[in-house]
């Protein structure tokens, strides 16, 4: 029989830890929600008593997600454990993940204290926690440098007060996974009720080892791991969930162990966390790079084309990647460009395929990458045909001008233009777009947050809007908020109307 291993994402809580990755409450609903579909068992919300938003975003997203259990982080502080219960109360399912430092770095530099004092200020915690909510997770922080003797005295003892998980974090990302593994071997095999609490393993990368480190704890009898969307957090991050979750679907059988994650659902929530945290993904990161899936040498092209199996050991529509992308340069041949175009709906003879060719290799010569819509020009269909663009924007504001907006968009290949007022420029700009694209759409949301501060940063707009009741999103980036307002509406109205 498959033993389950639990996944625990921290995206919201650790991830949300780097700095200009903030999100608003309404980011945090939103990816919440993409969590919960993606099947994973636990949410860790935020740390509530360490702001009112984060407190604010627990209670919220406990209101949002019924399925999986909400976890609220603290120290081993009464004060931050009731913040904790508060902003749990409307969690269907609810867990307390309180804990403090097991290492003698730790004990000794950051709480100036003993061994024996930290324990008992651990089990105290538990204790406290444990009155008002059933579920507790306690961390040892810092385990990964810690004495494996004391971590055993520790994790027994916070078991006894009544843990249900007991996590083992390499906080600093200092293990080897032979280390790491042999780590939690050891707590499996000298801690007399370890039975009664599940471990779990919460690993960050500095060296690039926190998926391997991950991986070393499950094989050695931890059954939960805590991970982030895209590996982000702290520093060089946290485990990344998609690469701990495909790596164990890949090897279900060897390992025995298995995860109720939807692999397809990984791409899209990717997609989200990156951009709403501003957190490009790097090209080359495992399962979500741009090119974890491109094939770009002729030689690889054309081995894809054969079988994708030669070159690709996961489908990428098993991770809900729709395109694999067999990338367009100067160096692909015929092959790969047929295949591009029939992907794109175009049927092609071999004569026009080659006077295509011809065309194309103009093209690739000066662009490093030909991309689908140069793929329409060279086939004679105006991308611009699509959607509603924004060709350009003026606006007039200022005290005391009366606030005008001129906007000129593209609607469906065509060009129109518009004049408005508002009570701000925003206001004139959005109202002069609702000229040209005549529906009744309403602004339910608007936000604009700066991503690291400064009158020179960009700044990020959410938007939600509701058309036929219905909700959609918009998002953009500028370094102009009046320009980002309007992409953002631009972005939603053409997910709503188009
Ligand atoms: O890395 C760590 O030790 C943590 C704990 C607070 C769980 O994030
Ligand atoms: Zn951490």
């Amino acid at each position: 029989m498959k033993d389950k291993v639990y996944i625990f994402d921290t995206t919201l809580r650790d991830g949300e830890q780097v700095p200009g990755c903030q999100l608003s409450t309404l980011e945090k609903i939103k990816v919440a929600i993409e969590l919960e579909l993606l099947g994973v068992d636990v949410i860790e919300a935020g740390f509530p008593v360490s702001s009112p938003g984060d407190f604010n975003s627990v209670v919220e997203i406990s209101k949002a997600v019924s399925q999986p259990i909400i976890c609220a982080l603290t120290r081993a502080v009464e004060g931050d454990i009731n913040a904790a219960v508060e902003s749990l109360k409307y969690a269907k399912n609810k867990r307390i993940h309180t804990g403090i430092g097991a290492s003698d770095f730790h004990i000794l530099h950051k709480f100036n204290s003993t061994r024996e004092e930290i324990l008992q200020r651990g089990v105290a915690a538990v204790k406290y926690a444990k009155k008002s909510v059933e579920d507790i997770e306690f961390y040892c922080e810092d385990a990964g440098r810690a004495d494996n003797v004391y971590l055993a005295q520790m994790v027994e003892a916070v078991i006894a007060a009544g843990a249900t998980v007991v996590n083992i974090p390499d906080t600093n990302g200092y293990c080897l996974p032979e280390q790491y593994g042999e780590k939690i071997k050891f707590l499996m095999e000298n801690v007399k009720n370890i039975h009664k609490a599940i471990i779990s393993v919460h690993c960050h990368n500095d060296l690039g080892l926190a998926t391997a480190n991950s991986l070393a704890g499950v094989r050695n009898g931890a059954r939960q791991i805590e991970c982030t969307i895209n590996g982000i957090g702290e520093r060089a991050g946290n485990t990344s969930l998609e690469e701990v979750v495909m790596a164990m679907k890949l090897h279900e059988k060897s390992l025995n162990l298995y995860t109720d994650v939807n692999p397809k659902k990984i791409y899209t929530i990717s997609k989200m966390v990156s951009s709403l945290m501003r957190m490009p993904v790097q090209p080359n990161k495992a399962i979500v790079g741009k090119n974890a899936f491109a094939h770009s040498s002729g030689i690889h092209q054309d081995g894809v084309l054969k079988n994708k199996k030669n070159y690709e050991i996961i489908d990428p529509k098993d991770v809900g990647i729709q395109n694999n992308s067999i990338i367009l340069t100067a160096r692909s041949g015929r092959a790969a460009l047929k295949h591009h175009l029939e992907r794109l709906g175009f049927e092609i003879t071999k004569e026009k395929l080659d006077d295509v060719y011809t065309e194309y290799l103009k093209v690739a010569d000066v662009k490093k990458q030909v991309n689908d819509e140069d793929l329409y020009v060279l086939m004679g269909e105006k991308v611009e045909n699509v959607g509603i663009r924004l060709e350009s924007l003026q606006v007039l504001c200022g005290n005391p001008l009366h606030p005008m907006a001129t906007v000129q968009l593209r609607i469906h290949g065509e060009s129109h233009i518009s004049v408005s007022d508002g009570n701000g420029p925003v206001d004139a700009a959005f109202k002069a777009i609702d000229k040209l694209v005549k529906k009744k759409v309403i602004v339910d949301e608007f936000l604009i947050q700066s991503i690291t501060g400064g009158s020179s940063d960009s700044c990020k707009v959410n938007m939600e809007i509701a058309f036929q009741n219905k909700t959609f999103y918009g998002f953009s980036q500028s370094t102009d908020i009046v320009v980002a307002s309007v992409r953002a509406y631009l972005d939603a109205l053409n997910k709503a109307i188009v």
